[in-house]
């Protein structure tokens, strides 16, 4: 059992939607079932994770500035906020903790503005474009990035 395997799981605006957004892109799944899948994953890792969505842009921002002494990694997917939220990169920043961004749809195919992230460069990893199955894979990479550390 790593001795740091507590995992922030964040989801920003519009993806307590999901189920009722474009299947093309975000599959049939929604939060609640995703994160169901995501915890099971994680705990079949070793990992604890906590999860939080939100709409609001600066709860996003205050999420992150509470993350210090209660969580080991993040695995974020903020959104349309990854597009533009320099806030939410700073914050993301201060932090200071491993973070894996993934998104469930292939960011780089579709409209031009979603190909920047602002946050990818404060990310050990980006995983975009495999649906559920990307967090699983972002779950891996982070638990081999813990691993390092113990
Ligand atoms: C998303 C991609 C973003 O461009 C979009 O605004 C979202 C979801 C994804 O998971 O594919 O809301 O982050």
């Amino acid at each position: 059992m790593l001795a740091h395997n507590r995992i922030a799981v964040m989801h920003g605006v519009n993806l307590d939607q999901l189920g009722r957004r474009d299947s093309a892109h975000y599959g049939e799944l929604d939060l609640a079932r995703l994160e169901q899948s995501i915890g099971e994953w994680a705990r079949e890792l070793g990992l604890e994770p906590t999860f939080f969505q939100t709409n609001f842009e600066g709860e996003f921002v205050e999420h992150l500035h509470r993350l210090d002494g209660i969580a080991d990694g993040i695995l974020l997917n903020p959104g349309a906020w990854t597009h533009y939220s320099w806030a939410i990169r700073d914050a993301l920043e201060i932090a200071a903790l491993p973070a894996v961004e993934v998104h469930l749809s292939d960011v780089d195919g579709r409209e031009d503005f979603r190909r920047l992230s602002v946050i990818g460069d404060l990310c050990f990893a980006t995983v975009k474009g495999q649906g559920p199955d990307g967090y699983r894979e972002a779950l891996s990479m982070l638990h081999g990035r813990l691993s390092e550390g113990s």
